[in-house]
């Protein structure tokens, strides 16, 4: 067995066994690599992640045209600052960690679950008139940790349904746990999970034919990218079909604050049994800026079982009890200030903020002679480039207008045709884009 010396120049320990003497000098001998296989589950992951591929390529435009006054559309994070009535609640909590008393209360390790008040302002202000109740929620970091998290319960090999297009973690979550076969480079889909194409032909709301032999599908209402937002007879449909085949939905509301149709649930409780087969995951990201923060929170309903009638809210316990250790206090006083009577005024003016935006990006495409989808219930504008490779459309707009946008490629497959633009922005930033966009785009 190598035995671990110190050695004097670096101070760091190095294993006899690999040092040979060599006329006095000593030589370590290395190994091209180490005996470590790599999971196979990342190999068969298709180029980076969307997001930091999108701002790569915006820093390396950027180290090309260094005077260029780049505009982002494309990431979706959000830019406006969190409202005052928020950070005051955080900024209270924060302090307290300062004193003794404060310190016994909420500093250390706090439940994995989340604090109790947030839990239940959370079950109080937002599912109020569902069968929702306080210990069916499960605050945390954010939903994208969630949905990750989520797929680790849930264990590999499971046949997975994603609307396509949609937020790439669902696919590429999936993907590192062991979900799929390998990449079908012919239709750029992974094997084993069935993508719902979502496109003007179905009005955004996919054939759930496709997926009645899955276990899990995601379904995100309002839709990343697409903006659709979905209404209660379209998610009566698939809860129906859920609870008849016994499929689990994941169901990512993060952007229900933006939707304003009364005929568009904001939480998929609304629909009867939706509690006996759907878990909703939903963030403070882009209700309140909380993308840096990190606050978001899961729904795992009392009534939801595994086929042996096991509850899914108890292995969720015990799964983020081995795997999370409580969201950081400070964000969680955040969160609580965002469910008092200020604080849910306040985030309502941002998400209207935003809506202005998004408004004012759907109305000069359109003006252009540019079919539009969304924009109305989502911070999102689907822009449809007629078929034309939106990964080519992507780069031309970055060109011409210096304006970064994402191609709907990125999504899934059924993207292609379209770009995504994100209406989260200064005003400032949206009109001189809408300015741009004008000079380079009228036809
Ligand atoms: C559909 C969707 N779900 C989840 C997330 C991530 O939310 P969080 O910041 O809570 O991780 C995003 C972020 O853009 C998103 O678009």
């Amino acid at each position: 067995m190598a035995t671990a010396t110190r050695c004097a120049r670096c101070d760091g320990l190095e294993r006899r066994a690999n040092v040979r003497r060599n006329g006095g000098r000593r030589r370590v001998a290395t190994r091209a690599a180490s005996s470590v296989a790599r999971n196979p589950n990342m190999a068969q992951l298709k180029a980076g992640y969307l997001f930091p591929e999108i701002a790569r390529i915006r820093t390396a435009y950027l180290e090309k045209n260094p005077d260029a006054k780049v505009i982002s559309l494309g990431i979706g994070d959000t830019t406006e600052p969190i409202p005052a009535a928020i950070t005051k609640g955080m900024v209270e909590a924060a302090a307290a960690l300062g004193t003794v008393e404060g310190y016994s209360k909420k500093g250390g390790y706090g439940p994995e679950a989340g604090q109790a008040d947030l839990r239940k302002a959370v079950a109080e202000r937002l599912y109020k008139g569902t069968p929702i109740t306080f210990e069916d929620v499960f605050c945390s970091d954010g939903s994208k940790c969630d949905i990750s998290r989520m797929l680790q319960m849930f264990g590999a090999g499971r046949k997975i349904a994603v609307q396509d297009p949609s937020y790439p973690a669902y696919v590429d979550s999936s993907v590192i746990m062991g979900h799929s076969t390998g990449f079908n480079d012919g239709v750029k889909q992974y094997q084993n999970i069935t993508y719902m194409p979502c496109g003007a032909e179905n009005d955004f709301f996919p054939d759930l034919s496709a997926a009645r032999d899955a276990e899990l599908i995601f379904f995100c209402s309002p839709n990343n990218p697409t903006g659709a937002a979905a209404t209660r007879e379209q998610l009566t449909q698939l809860v129906n079909q859920a609870l008849e085949t016994g499929s689990f939905i994941i169901y990512d509301a993060a952007y229900s604050a933006f939707v304003s149709d009364p005929n568009c649930p904001k939480t998929i409780y609304e629909i009867p049994g939706a509690e006996k087969c759907a878990i909703e995951t939903c963030s403070f990201s882009k209700y309140a800026g909380f993308t840096g923060l990190r606050l978001g929170w899961t729904v795992f309903p009392e009534a939801l079982k595994f086929s042996d009638g096991y509850s899914v809210r108890a292995d969720w316990t015990r799964m983020m009890g081995t795997s999370f250790n409580g969201a950081s206090t400070v964000a969680q006083s955040a969160g609580l200030a965002c469910l008092s009577d200020d604080g849910m005024k306040a985030m309502e003016d941002l998400v209207n903020f935003y809506k202005e935006n998004a408004a004012i990006l759907k109305r000069t495409w359109e003006e252009m002679g540019y079919k539009t989808y969304g924009g109305t219930d989502a911070p999102y504008v689907w822009v449809s480039f007629d078929g034309r490779d939106s990964w080519e459309v992507f780069t031309e707009i970055l060109e011409k207008t210096q304006i970064v946008t994402t191609p709907g490629a990125g999504f899934g497959p059924a993207g292609n045709g379209y770009v995504r633009c994100s209406a989260f922005g200064s005003r400032e930033n949206i009109n001189e884009a809408a300015r741009r966009l004008k000079e380079a785009y009228s036809k």
